[in-house]
């Protein structure tokens, strides 16, 4: 059946709007960065869907065409993405192609890698250093121990899940949804679960048949195209 023209002429007008929010949101974050002395560095083709907050004295790269914020990922209108380089030798780098989910939130002193490709979804905290000293006589006055989270490409991160100082997951693997990852290396294409996160399963497993899996709905669109062109 034929789209009506109102309805593509719609659908013109809502792409139209949010480029224009996400440009919005880009100039914001830039405006804020320069304001607080980050150095932001961007690169080609990114789009900030929802409002980006990048503060604090170190650095934050985000490389090509990376996306922050997903509108029909969830609580898109009441969160915002945050990146925060607290000290100057703070160091956050989003690889190329890295699409992130609403409500991001990064916290660093040392350095949070992203790797090229990743998907990060919803809720998703990363923090390099506790925040607080573990001995209660420290609780005030020191930031607790330090150390690097790095995650390889192509890594996919689930829902809610929280990534702490010393992180290391390898390439192709997936943070399963409310994963609390106390730190350590994983390696790359399995699966890490539970709080405390450990190894779940493996990417390359056969997979249970599903009522709806990934193929199912491939399927369903090839089918809904050819009826398009016929
Ligand atoms: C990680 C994930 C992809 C695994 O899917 P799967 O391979 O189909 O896993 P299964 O459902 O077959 O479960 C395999 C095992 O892992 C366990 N498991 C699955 N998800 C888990 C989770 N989030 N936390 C802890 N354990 C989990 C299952 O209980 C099962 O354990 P068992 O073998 O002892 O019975 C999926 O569970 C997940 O977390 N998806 C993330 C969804 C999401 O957040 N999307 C965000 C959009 S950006």
């Amino acid at each position: 059946m034929k789209t009506p023209p109102f309805l593509l002429m719609r659908r013109h007008i809502f792409k139209f709007l949010r480029s224009l929010s996400a440009r919005l949101h880009l100039l914001q974050t830039r405006m804020g960065a320069w304001w607080g002395g980050t150095s932001l560095t961007v690169g080609r083709g990114v789009r900030f869907y929802q409002r980006t907050r990048v503060s604090g004295e170190g650095s934050v790269r985000i490389g090509r065409r990376v996306t922050l914020g997903y509108p029909i990922g969830g609580g898109f209108h009441g969160s915002c993405c945050e990146l925060q380089a607290r000290s100057p030798d703070a160091e956050i780098a989003l690889g190329d192609f890295v699409a992130v989910n609403n409500g991001f939130l990064v916290i660093s002193v040392k350095r949070v890698e992203i790797g090229d490709g990743c998907l990060i979804g919803k809720g998703v905290q990363i923090l390099d250093f506790d925040a607080h000293g573990v001995a209660p006589e420290e609780r005030r006055t020191s930031i607790g121990r330090i150390a690097p989270v790095v995650l390889g490409k192509n890594v996919w991160v689930g829902n809610g899940a929280i990534l702490l100082k010393g992180t290391h997951i390898g390439d192709n693997s997936i943070v399963a949804a409310g994963a609390v990852v106390p730190g350590g290396d994983f390696p790359a294409d399995v699966i890490i679960g539970g709080n405390p996160a450990r190894i779940i399963g493996d990417v390359r497993r056969e997979r249970k048949e599903t009522t709806h899996n990934a193929n199912t709905f491939a399927q369903e669109g090839a089918v809904k195209k050819t009826e398009k062109k016929r």
